[in-house]
């Protein structure tokens, strides 16, 4: 872990972002409170529907219609709450102080516009004054993620493949030097090895340059590789977040026990790997009261049905679960001590 004074703190705080729905407005992120550590990786993990996309664009207040912010504050240091800024301000702010890719931005290109155009714009737009040391830093950036920068710049969005695309995403992310960078899905679209390797060129990045950063993915496996910190996602909550290694290492809540058991990587033994049964709550099937998680969970007990758990913290760690009210500390398994 790097820390380093230069590198922003965000504190996200009773964050509720709904969307309109036919059934009228409904949460996909509710009452979030998570704190990014200035110099720390944090991974967000959860399956599809949990509400990480929605979590990412909040934290560049880029939530659009028919989604609304109703509640809450993103605090960034240097920078103030996000989601009082407005206008130039926030445009100004998107880029420069928050980098970021959002998920599915490899189609998010100019298919009109060379990437190197598009890089120019992108520098115009935020007043750099050095062009030619944004492209050569371009350049240098694309050459470490296995490409030919000089050729990638003339390119075309068509001529590239999705993974080249989601790493010209990568280096449009990071091209104007922001301390805060959102990783929405970054690596999809590569293959296994790829992505660990442009996983680990990142977190290389991210430590010569004292980010503070957040990668989501659904993938555990690889973010463990890279991440400090873990925060499990379910039903728009945040429903575990600590260290990594403690997390994985020992699990307090049952749906991240049951994200890891799915991974013989994490899980340690291919036989006993079993996916997770069920499926995640939709926005219209989330329920209204009690614990968004219990209909999949194997400690469920009364008071689940009726009442939310609250956030349980022990050290580093929080996870919202009734059972670790009512039980000792989870027990940890030794290959991750
Ligand atoms: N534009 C939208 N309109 C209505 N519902 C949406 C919209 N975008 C996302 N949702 C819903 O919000 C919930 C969270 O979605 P999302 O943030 O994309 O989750 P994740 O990134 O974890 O897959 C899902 O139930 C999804 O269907
Ligand atoms: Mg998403």
């Amino acid at each position: 872990m790097t820390t380093d004074s230069t590198a922003p703190g965000v504190r996200i705080r009773d964050l509720t972002v709904v969307y309109k729905t036919p059934a009228g407005e409904l949460p996909a992120v509710s009452g979030v409170d998570l704190t990014l550590t200035p110099g720390t990786i944090t991974g967000i993990v959860g399956e599809s529907g949990s509400g990480k996309s929605t979590l990412a664009l909040s934290l560049l207040n880029a939530v659009q219609p028919p989604g609304r912010i109703a509640k809450g504050s993103v605090e960034i240091d240097g920078l103030g709450d996000v989601l009082t800024l407005g206008g130039e301000d926030l445009r100004r702010a998107r880029g420069r102080q928050v980098g970021y890719v959002f998920q599915a931005a490899q189609n998010s290109l100019n298919p009109l516009k060379s990437i190197g155009k598009q890089l120019l714009d992108l520098g115009r737009s935020h007043d750099v004054a050095d062009l030619r040391a944004l492209v050569r830093d371009a350049k240098d950036l694309l050459a470490r993620m296995g490409m030919d920068g000089a050729r990638v710049l003339d390119s075309h969005q068509h001529e590239l493949s999705g993974g080249m695309r989601q790493r010209v995403g990568i280096m449009l992310a990071l091209a104007l030097n922001a301390k805060v960078v959102v990783l929405d899905e970054p690596t999809t679209a590569l293959d296994m090895i790829t992505q660990a390797t442009i996983l680990r060129i990142i977190r290389e990045i991210h430590e010569e340059r004292s980010l503070t950063t957040l990668i989501i993915t659904h993938d555990v496996g690889a973010v463990a590789e890279v991440a400090d910190d873990l925060a499990v996602m379910y039903g728009g909550r945040v429903v575990e977040h600590g260290p990594i290694n403690e997390v994985i290492g020992a699990p307090a809540h049952p749906y991240t026990r049951g994200l890891i058991r799915a991974i013989p990587r994490l899980s340690g033994d291919i036989s006993l790997a079993r996916a997770l049964p069920g499926r995640p709550p939709t926005l219209g099937t989330l329920p209204v009261a009690g614990c968004v998680f219990r209909e999949r969970c194997d400690t469920r007990m009364e008071v689940c049905e009726t009442a939310e758990p609250a956030a349980v913290v022990r050290g580093g760690r929080t996870a919202a679960c009734h059972a670790l009210e009512h039980s000792p500390a989870p027990v940890r398994r030794k290959e991750y001590a």
